[in-house]
């Protein structure tokens, strides 16, 4: 009788493994490739729970409130044909110009058509790849705000999919920014190469006007603009004054201390909208918070600081305790990558530390108690890379609830090899 139980009890909390579909999977033009449905039968008898997928703004919402879900209803029919479970991603970014992406999908043209709803950066350059934050709750998408258009897309997606809400679908991952990220665009790769501090995008026209407004609130009218001091894209932080010594002013960590706290508002605004829409459908919520290894070892974290992620060094608390006590208040799942990856692995001189990094959102959200699921960061199918996963996921003080694997390819479901060692990390992940 115990071990019957026990034997239950350990399937309903077993860790969920997942596998993302290819970027690819539904055409610019709105279109599904079914091919994609032949390696589910390979995947389930893997283990697999379940598939994820991009859900793109770019392509369901081509004229403003109209939505296209169609390819999507068909390929959670497909899934549910083959006992995997659908996870949906409310994708507002762009696909395209980001690690990995084999793809062109912009945000809609009629959103893009407002010059400006963009982010800035120091050197005057625009990124398109997705709205900024800063536009919110302001009127600048034909009449609706984008926080009215995120809600509108994600109650017409509940409504759209209908009975396969809380069946088929069971979570949703909400996108917050670029790769859907919840970040700032610091290391856009049209500009920013491995291992760069990247820049702040905090210069717009009116983030300086909020930054200036900030300034004078905190009693430092003169601190009227963001830091001009922190180097390009691909200086190293040593290079930088900003780097070396002023992110530790108190000019630095009022101007940090305001971009993470934006940053984490966005955050709360459309995850409290989200988790409103798909809780009372049985659905999942999760959010998902960018791997940020390089610089890690330095002590400013200069590379987290642009992404907008304080941590060490500044008054409060780091982005990621910050974030797992957000998520723990609002019920949301924080979806963390770089699991995969080892620091023998990465450069030492550009001071990369994955597995503490790792570890560090590890504790962050087991100390808030709040659930969290995990992904691998760069395509691997070797047992280096899976032994880490294993250790991180299983080995490391804080048990995750979901591990995602990127991504679906032929070279992982019709090489036996690659599929064999799969195989030996799902079940070994499901276990511990
Ligand atoms: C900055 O403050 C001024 C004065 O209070 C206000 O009129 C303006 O709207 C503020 N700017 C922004 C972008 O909020």
């Amino acid at each position: 009788m115990f071990f019957i139980l026990a034997l239950l009890f350990g399937q309903l909390f077993a860790t969920k493994v997942n596998v993302m579909l290819p970027l690819r999977t539904v055409s610019n033009d709105g279109n599904l490739d079914e091919s994609v449905a032949q390696r589910f039968p390979i995947l389930k008898n893997a283990g697999v729970n379940g598939v994820m997928v991009d859900v793109w703004w770019g392509i369901v919402e081509k004229t403003p409130k109209t939505y296209n879900f169609k390819p999507y209803l068909r390929l959670a029919q497909l899934c549910q044909q083959n006992g995997l479970k659908l996870q949906c991603v409310m994708s507002f970014h762009q696909c395209g110009g980001n690690v990995g992406d084999d793809c062109n999908i912009p945000i809609p043209s009629w959103a893009k058509n407002n010059a400006n709803v963009f982010y800035r950066d120091a050197h005057g350059h625009d990124d398109t790849e997705v709205i900024s934050l800063d536009v919110d709750e302001e009127t600048v998408l034909q009449g609706r705000t984008p926080r009215q258009v995120y809600k509108d897309f994600m109650e017409a997606f509940a409504l759209g999919m209908g009975s396969f809400m809380g069946s088929v679908i069971e979570e949703i991952q909400v996108g917050l920014g670029p790769c859907g990220e919840l970040r700032y665009p610091g290391y856009q790769l049209d500009r920013w190469s491995f291992p760069g501090v990247g820049e702040f995008q905090a210069f717009s026209p009116r983030m300086k006007e909020l930054f200036a407004n900030a300034s004078k609130q905190a009693g430092h009218p003169e601190w009227t603009s963001p830091p001009t001091d922190a180097g390009s894209y691909n200086s190293r932080p040593d290079e930088t004054s900003f780097f070396t010594n002023g992110y530790r002013s108190a000019y630095g960590n009022h101007f940090m201390n305001w971009y993470t706290q934006l940053l984490i508002d966005h955050g709360r605004r459309i995850l409290t909208d989200a988790v409103s829409i798909f809780k009372p459908l049985g659905v999942g919520v999760a959010m998902k918070v960018s791997g940020i290894h390089w610089w890690y070892n330095h002590a400013s974290h200069a590379a987290e600081l642009t992404t907008g992620y304080i941590n060490g060094g500044f008054s409060t608390q780091d982005f990621y305790s910050r974030i797992a006590s957000l998520c723990a208040e609002l019920g949301v799942v924080v979806d963390f990558t770089c699991f995969e990856m080892s620091n023998n692995e990465q450069s030492q001189d550009a001071k990369c530390a994955p597995e503490n990094l790792v570890y560090q959102v590890l504790m962050a959200c087991k100390n808030a108690n709040v659930a969290m699921s995990a992904e691998n960061a760069l395509a691997r199918y070797d047992a280096t890379a899976y032994n880490r996963i294993i250790t991180n996921a299983c080995n490391r003080g804080g048990k995750v609830a979901a591990f995602t694997y990127l991504r679906l390819t032929d070279n992982l479901v019709y090489n036996g090899q690659n599929l064999n060692e799969f195989k030996r990390l799902i079940s070994t992940i499901r276990n511990c």
